[in-house]
């Protein structure tokens, strides 16, 4: 069982990794030469009286944008029905990546570099947001997934978390001598400390509220002052809260980077559908008025 997760884990990153170079960048090469050939179309026409989305080169690079639009949008229910394995999603992805860049191109010639503040321009904007989206997700999946091995060395998520959960129950136990306030103090890195938090919390990494952190600064001035015992109970919390404070650190960032990870599909999705809405109201619109 643990095998077979690992290799599923291996499979799913080297997915990642190599996705660009998929088959000797066979769709990198395919794309550009789709590219080169709509160029060559788009200044080869004799266009009247310019070149835009309603003349024939116009409307075969529009339909040839639509179509590549919805195969690129069907990637999401594509992801949820794999039926032979992760290496015809790695085609599906290398597709998808380059073929989507390849949009930048085909639809630009289509607008014949004619934008205004209107629907038309909605969906050309709409589609560079989602391409820009799906730049910084192949950048994410590039890179975060080795800060996050460097990050968590060998500690899985489950083992940061059962070490807080340990490092609790000590400061609970080198509490026990402490007079009520201190006590008290100790209390609120037991009850009130969040480790993660909300996607936001942890997308942005803002921590400057941690329980644990200000009960361990308002302990300050009471070690400074305590002696004999009350003074030896006081550094071990306090020291055992620091060992917390590290812990935290780590997962916080690693839950900060797992956040970073999803991020960019918050953008990339909600934008596909938005503008698979504004360019049905642009093919339609274009009808209608033509
Ligand atoms: C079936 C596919 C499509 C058809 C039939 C189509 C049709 C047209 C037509 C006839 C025009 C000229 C309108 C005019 O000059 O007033 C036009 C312009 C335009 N199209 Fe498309 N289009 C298609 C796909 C797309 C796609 C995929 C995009 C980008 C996401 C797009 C964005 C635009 C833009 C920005 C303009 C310029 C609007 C302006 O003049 O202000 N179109 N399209
Ligand atoms: C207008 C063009 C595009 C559309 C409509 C589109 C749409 C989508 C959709 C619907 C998904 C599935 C998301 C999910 O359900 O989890 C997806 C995934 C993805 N897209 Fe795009 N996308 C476009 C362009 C791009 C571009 C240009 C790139 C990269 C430069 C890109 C990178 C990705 C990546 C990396 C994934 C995730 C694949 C995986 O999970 O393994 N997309 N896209």
């Amino acid at each position: 069982m643990a095998v077979a997760r690992g290799q599923t884990q291996r499979r799913k990153s080297s997915t990642h990794e190599s996705f660009l170079r998929h088959g000797g960048f066979l769709f990198a090469k395919l794309s550009v030469a789709l590219c080169v050939a709509c160029i060559a179309a788009y200044f080869l026409q004799d266009a009247h009286p310019r070149p835009s989305g309603g003349t024939a080169v116009g409307y075969v690079l529009g339909i040839l944008g639509a179509v590549l639009i919805v195969w690129l949008a069907l990637l999401g229910v594509r992801k949820r029905a794999v039926s032979d394995g992760h290496y015809s999603l790695k085609a599906w992805v290398s597709a998808h990546v380059y073929l989507g860049l390849s949009l930048i191109v085909i639809a630009t010639l289509h607008t014949g570099f004619q934008f205004g503040w209107n629907v038309h321009t909605l969906a050309y904007g709409l589609m560079l947001l989602v391409i820009a989206s799906g730049a910084l997700g192949v950048w994410a999946y590039a890179t975060l997934p080795k800060t996050l091995s460097d990050n968590r060395g060998e500690t899985t998520r489950k083992q940061m978390l059962a070490q807080i959960h340990a490092l609790d129950e000590q400061i609970h136990e080198a509490a026990q001598p402490l007079q009520r306030a201190e006590a008290d103090i100790v209390r609120l890195s037991l009850e009130e400390t969040d480790i993660g938090g909300g996607f936001w919390r942890r997308l942005l990494g803002n921590y400057g509220d941690c329980a644990n952190a200000h009960a361990l600064a308002s302990l300050g001035p009471a070690l400074r002052v305590a002696t004999g015992k009350e003074a030896e109970a006081l550094r071990k919390a306090s020291d055992l809260m620091q060992r917390k404070a590290d812990a935290l650190s780590l997962a916080r960032r690693q839950m900060h980077i797992t956040a970073l990870l999803e991020a960019w599909l918050f953008v990339h999705v909600p934008a596909t559908f938005a503008l698979l809405a504004a360019l049905s109201v642009h093919i339609v619109s274009v009808f209608l008025y033509w």
